[in-house]
Parts: C-alpha cells; sequence; structure tokens
C-alpha cells in the first residue's frame, strides 16, 4: 500500500479541502504517514508571502527524499509558476474527481463537483462544512477572487445531507465555512435554522462573515436558539474610513460600530473576532491609531492581525508598500497588548461561572463562545460536552475545573 501526506497552509477553507483529499485518496488505495509517505500534497495558501516562502522550503525538504509532491489549493498565477518546476504534479482543487487519472489510475467519479467527495474529517468531532466558497468582493489585498473564483453556494439539500452524517456519525460541533458566508445564495440563517432542528447534542457556528452582509435575521437565529455557538467573527480589517475605502471595504467605521451594537444588543455575551491587516498601503500613524481606538472601544475577544503582504495580481500590488516591516510589526504588537487587555477584561467577567464546554483534548474544551479553556479532563471525555466551573481568566483562555 502507498502511504500519502498532506501540508496544509492557511485557512479552515483549505483545512475542509484537505479532508476531502485526504478520502479521495484512500478510496484509491493510499494511507495516511509521515514515514517516508510515496505522496505529499503541499495545499498552499496564498494570501500571505510568508506561507509561499514556508512551503517553498518544505517542497525543497520533501523534494530531496525523492517523495512525489503535488502542489495543490488557493493559488496565485504568480505563486504557482514559480513552484511548478519543483513539483510532480500540479492540480486543481476543483478538479478533484480527475486526480486519480492524473495519478495514473483508473477511477470514474461520477460527480458535477468536488464537495460531493465524502470528507474525512481531521477531527471526528467536528465537521467543517463549506456552504460557499470564492468571493465577489475584491478587497484590493485579497488574492481570493482570483485563487478560488467567484462566489458559489453550494446547493442547500447537500448541506443538510453533510450534516446529517456528519452528527449521526458523533459529530458534536458544525462550521459552516465560506470566504463570504453571509452572503449564502440560499440565506444563512435558514440553512442554521434548518440544522438546529436536526436532533442531537451538537453545536453549529459560521466563518466568516463580512460586515457588509451581517443581517438581522442571522443574529436572531444566533439569539434563540440553543445549538449556534455564541461566536462571531467580524473582520473590520481597519479602523480608518479612508483605509477601508483604499481597501475596496465598502462600510465606514460608524457603520462597523453599528453594526456592532446590534450584535451586542440581540447576543450581549458573543465572543467578538475580528481579523485586521496592519501596514496597509498609505496607512499613517494616525491612521493607524484609528485602529487602536477602535480596539480600546470595541474590547475584541480574539483579533487575527496581519502584517500587509503585497500580492502579484490585486489591486493593491500597484500601491506603494510604505510602512516598514519593523513599524508594521510594531502596529502587530501594539494591538496585540491592546486584545490582551480586553480579552483579559472580558474573561474576567467568566470567573465563577459554571460554564458547558466541548472536550477537546483530554485538558482543553472550548466554551459555546469558542473561548478556549484549560481543565482537569481525562481521555474519555474528548468530544462530549462537559459542565466546568471557571476559576481563573487568562487573556487568551480560561482555567476551569470539573
Ligand atoms: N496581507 C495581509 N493580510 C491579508 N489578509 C488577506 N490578504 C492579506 C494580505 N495581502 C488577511 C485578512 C483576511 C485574512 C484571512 O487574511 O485580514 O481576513
Ligand atoms: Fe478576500 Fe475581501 Fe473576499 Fe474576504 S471579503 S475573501 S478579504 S476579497
Amino acid at each position: 500500500m502507498k502511504g500519502y501526506w498532506i501540508i496544509t497552509y492557511g485557512c479552515r477553507a483549505n483545512r475542509s479541502d484537505s479532508e476531502r483529499i485526504s478520502s479521495l485518496l484512500e478510496s484509491i488505495g493510499y494511507k495516511l504517514t509521515n514515514n517516508n509517505p510515496d505522496l505529499v500534497v503541499i495545499n498552499l495558501c496564498s494570501i500571505r508571502q510568508q506561507a509561499v516562502d514556508r512551503a517553498l522550503s518544505q517542497i525543497e525538504k520533501v523534494k530531496s527524499s525523492g517523495t512525489k509532491i503535488i502542489l495543490t489549493g488557493c493559488i496565485l498565477d504568480h505563486d504557482r509558476k514559480r513552484i511548478e518546476g519543483k513539483v510532480d504534479f500540479v492540480l486543481k482543487i476543483k478538479d478533484l474527481a480527475k486526480w486519480p487519472k492524473a495519478l495514473g489510475i483508473t477511477k470514474n467519479l461520477d460527480i458535477k463537483d468536488y464537495f460531493e467527495i465524502d470528507p474525512k474529517y481531521e477531527n471526528r468531532f467536528s465537521a467543517q462544512i463549506p456552504i460557499m466558497t470564492g468571493c465577489d468582493n475584491f478587497c484590493t489585498y485579497c488574492v481570493v477572487p482570483y485563487t478560488r473564483g467567484r462566489e458559489k453556494s453550494r446547493p442547500f439539500k447537500e448541506i443538510i445531507i453533510e450534516a446529517e452524517k456528519a452528527i449521526a456519525s458523533g459529530c458534536k460541533e458544525i462550521w459552516l465555512l465560506g470566504q463570504n458566508v453571509n452572503s449564502y445564495k440560499f440565506d444563512l440563517s435558514e440553512l442554521l435554522k434548518r440544522i438546529d432542528s436536526i436532533t442531537g447534542d451538537f453545536w453549529i457556528s459560521f466563518l466568516s462573515s463580512h460586515p457588509k452582509d451581517l443581517d438581522e435575521k442571522t443574529l436572531n437565529i444566533m439569539h434563540s436558539s440553543q445549538k449556534v455557538m455564541k461566536y462571531l467573527n467580524l473582520p473590520v480589517q481597519a479602523g480608518d474610513d479612508l483605509i477601508l475605502k483604499k481597501m475596496n471595504r465598502p462600510y465606514t467605521i460608524s457603520e462597523y460600530k453599528k453594526s456592532i451594537e446590534m450584535v451586542m444588543e440581540k447576543i450581549p455575551e458573543v465572543t467578538l473576532s475580528t481579523d485586521v491587516i496592519v501596514g496597509f498601503p498609505g496607512e499613517t500613524e494616525s491612521a493607524f491609531n484609528n485602529t487602536a481606538k477602535l480596539f480600546e472601544e470595541i474590547k475584541f475577544d480574539m483579533a487575527y492581525i496581519s502584517k500587509y503582504s503585497p500580492r502579484p495580481g490585486t489591486p493593491s500590488f500597484k500601491m506603494k508598500d510604505d510602512v516598514p516591516y519593523s513599524e508594521k510589526s510594531r502596529r502587530l504588537r501594539v494591538l496585540t497588548d491592546i486584545l490582551k487587555k480586553t480579552a483579559l477584561e472580558k474573561n474576567k467577567k467568566m470567573e465563577g461561572r459554571e460554564e458547558l464546554i466541548l472536550v477537546q483534548s483530554k485538558d482543553t474544551g472550548r466554551t459555546r463562545g469558542y473561548k478556549p479553556v484549560r481543565f482537569n479532563g481525562t481521555n474519555d471525555l474528548i468530544g462530549s460536552f462537559v459542565k466546568v466551573k471557571i476559576e481563573k481568566a487568562l487573556p487568551w483562555g480560561l482555567n476551569a475545573k470539573l
């Protein structure tokens, strides 16, 4: 039997794609192993230069062992051209059904879309279900509209079937994924309602939301459902109106704050996270200070802060990358320090409370607000819901006792 290994870069969408690659390779006789595999799949992410550089050095390492390499993923043409000479196959994830043929194996998969391939979940208690792919927003810094193409929503029924199967097989957590989940063509709130009605003990969450598309109906179901998680990722990207405009983000900070007010009104206990980029072209000290001010005001629980990385082929690549790297690092540290303070402040409010957590490993779990918890657990609790008492708040999580 031949062995395979997958190295995945980037976000949950790529991780979810890797789950379908796994099941396809296993259906044609490959077995997962990191001990001298015959085949290594590099599932690349072109979002930032750093991931591409890391992948390149990984490829050099794998290549020296004589293993065959497939390059796939969310790849910019520019990066593909740089890497294709170093690998054996460059295959598109959309063409997953055709991979057996490329590998010299005759197997006919009669499917229209690679989503029809059943995934092999990386964590058997957590299902990552793509509900749409691609993006029509064309934020000026972002590769996604070029790598994944235009928005495409999966049929409602297909998603329900995948969710039902996952729950029947013991999954306790359903993540509905999309670059822009709120613009799911067949209504995200209806989808949440329908999955909520499936019998069983499980939580549902969704990622990522665009501030312009977040609607009241989705917040209402987050409020009323017993299963939808109290966790919202609402990427702001910058705290300054002028920079938002240059990023082609069609909202102002005052509109963003209004959305947050609406969220807090409906779901006061929500865990709020955001994505932000520091050092976008033209981000002056005072523009950055507006982002810092926004962080102080909103008090996010979590934030994914990135240093701006110019990507060839995106509109912002033509703008001057005029914030020095050291200054991007400083801005990242300033935001991290504010976040550390506000997250701790919010976590402190949970001290003394009893919380239901979903156990992820022997001694870790997550609350319904997706807060990481450390506790005195045991292996047999993995994948179950248990009640714990929160004893101590930390900036990046909570310590608790059974
Ligand atoms: N440089 C830095 N960060 C980026 N992101 C997307 N494109 C870039 C880029 N060119 C960040 C955004 C997005 C997250 C997935 O990655 O914050 O929300
Ligand atoms: Fe990229 Fe913007 Fe689409 Fe998000 S909304 S995937 S940042 S283009």
